[in-house]
């Protein structure tokens, strides 16, 4: 848990890694999807439109967010991108069976 009373806390000593900054990129999206994840929540418990509205565009900064840290991870890592690109074509077989079946 950060200690945000102490002014050293965000220190750093070193520089990243690749592979460190990979799982910090990942971490950052985990943390992206968990603040959507949880001003859905705030959105859905208040009727105060004005909180609904400026709550709501929040959230939909942080699917920006998502986006671009993803776009990163694709860059840095082209191996990651060829999975993250195998499970979308699996998806797209999967609804494409389905169209054609329906
Ligand atoms: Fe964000």
């Amino acid at each position: 848990m950060p200690d945000f009373a102490n002014p050293f806390q965000g220190n750093v000593h070193r520089k990243m890694t690749r592979d460190e900054l990979l799982r910090a990129i990942r971490l950052d999206i985990a943390g992206e999807l968990e603040a959507i994840f949880i001003y859905d929540a705030h959105v859905d418990a208040t009727d105060d439109p004005l909180v609904k509205k400026v709550i709501g565009e929040i959230r939909n900064e942080e699917k920006a967010h998502v986006g671009e840290l993803m776009t990163l991870l694709r860059i840095l890592d082209p191996e990651e991108a060829e999975h993250f690109a195998s499970g979308e074509g699996e998806v797209k077989e999967m609804l494409e069976s389905l169209e054609r079946s329906g």
